[in-house]
């Protein structure tokens, strides 16, 4: 265990799938064992996009909770809670937001990538504007060293470092600067073979039952050129290749692919092998879900616990940002 803090957060912006466990959950969970660990659910950042409806918030926020647990994030030796009810994320936010340059907001690539991307809704908002801001808020509280994030992610840590150097340079040393800890996951592509994602309605869900998974790989398209069993194929052209490329040991990569390209097996036979696979990652995380589902007050006092402990070191920190600023 080294002395230095980690914290990362996830937005409860729809049903965890095995993109965000092999992206990110399994590496928080190794996390666990070297360093001081904060986790928290974003809930606010997920409004920031969703602020039209919210319906199914606290659906998504259950199910992040229920999948952190499944996965292995223990509440022995993380700190695990939901952004909105340590408050404190907010006033940070917002004197924070006093120091910040629009010009640094406006550049982050994700800010107008999205609006475009994102057609259905109006992200012309101050909110998202700020999210980054809020993002820095939610590191700087805690005073995490590390940062575990994906690529996509650099720069909005390039703005909390510089949101923190400003806040210093302003009014004394008080955070320090956060890393990050980039580990470059293989991107998991979804049974369409595109990037899994909710948006395009090809994801592996950790909810989803074993019938369920079955039945999305069954029904995967292969490669398009491989029209009859006796067809040879190509498996770079396969999603389910793809698949196997994650989830498949590298000799059963190799056969299945010599299997595809001499048509000596058929695309059921491959499969079969990705199926077996995923169950074998998914049926420890089914089980501790079924457990979790049938103790619904566990979840509720793990995340008051983790609060109590989340809002401990978030007052220790915003008294010394008000004594910093010269509120009192
Ligand atoms: N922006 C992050 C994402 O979409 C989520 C997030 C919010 C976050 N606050 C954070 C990640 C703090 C790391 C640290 O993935």
């Amino acid at each position: 265990m080294s002395g230095k803090r980690v914290l990362s957060g996830m937005q409860p912006s729809g049903y965890l799938h095995v993109g965000n466990l092999v992206g990110a959950l399994q590496n928080w969970v190794r996390l666990q064992d070297k360093y001081e660990c904060f986790y928290v659910v974003v809930d606010w950042h997920a409004l920031t996009t969703q602020y039209s409806d919210p319906s199914r918030l606290q659906d998504y926020i259950k199910d992040m909770l229920v999948n952190w647990l499944a996965a292995g994030i223990e509440p022995e030796k993380s700190t695990i809670f939901i952004q909105s009810h340590v408050p404190e994320h907010a006033e940070l936010h917002l004197l924070l937001s006093m120091i910040v340059p629009l010009g640094w907001l406006e550049r982050v690539p994700a800010y107008k990538e999205k609006q475009q991307e994102v057609k259905d809704k109006d992200l012309r908002t101050y909110g998202f504007l700020g999210y980054p801001v809020l993002q820095a808020s939610d590191i700087l509280m805690y005073k995490a060293d590390l940062v575990p994030v994906g690529g996509d992610q650099m720069a909005h840590l390039e703005i909390s470092r510089e949101i923190c150097r400003r806040f210093n340079h302003f009014y004394g040393n008080v955070f320090p600067e956060p890393e990050e800890l980039l580990t470059e996951f293989p991107k998991v592509p979804g049974v369409d073979g595109r990037k899994m994602s909710k948006s395009y309605d090809n994801c592996i869900y950790l909810s989803d039952s074993p019938a369920e998974v079955e039945q999305k790989v069954k029904t995967m398209v292969t490669d398009p050129q491989r029209v009859k069993r006796t067809d040879p194929g190509d498996p770079d052209l396969s999603p389910v290749f793809q698949l196997h490329r994650i989830f498949s040991t590298k000799e059963e990569q190799a056969e299945v692919a010599e299997g595809c390209r001499t048509a000596g097996i058929g695309c059921i036979d491959c499969k079969k092998v990705l199926i077996k696979n995923l169950f074998s990652i998914l049926e420890p995380i089914w089980d501790r879900r079924k457990d979790l589902l049938e103790k619904p007050g566990l979840i509720d006092d793990i995340i008051n616990e983790g609060t109590k402990k989340a809002k401990k070191v978030a007052g220790s920190t915003m008294n010394m940002v008000r004594e910093s600023i010269g509120l009192k």
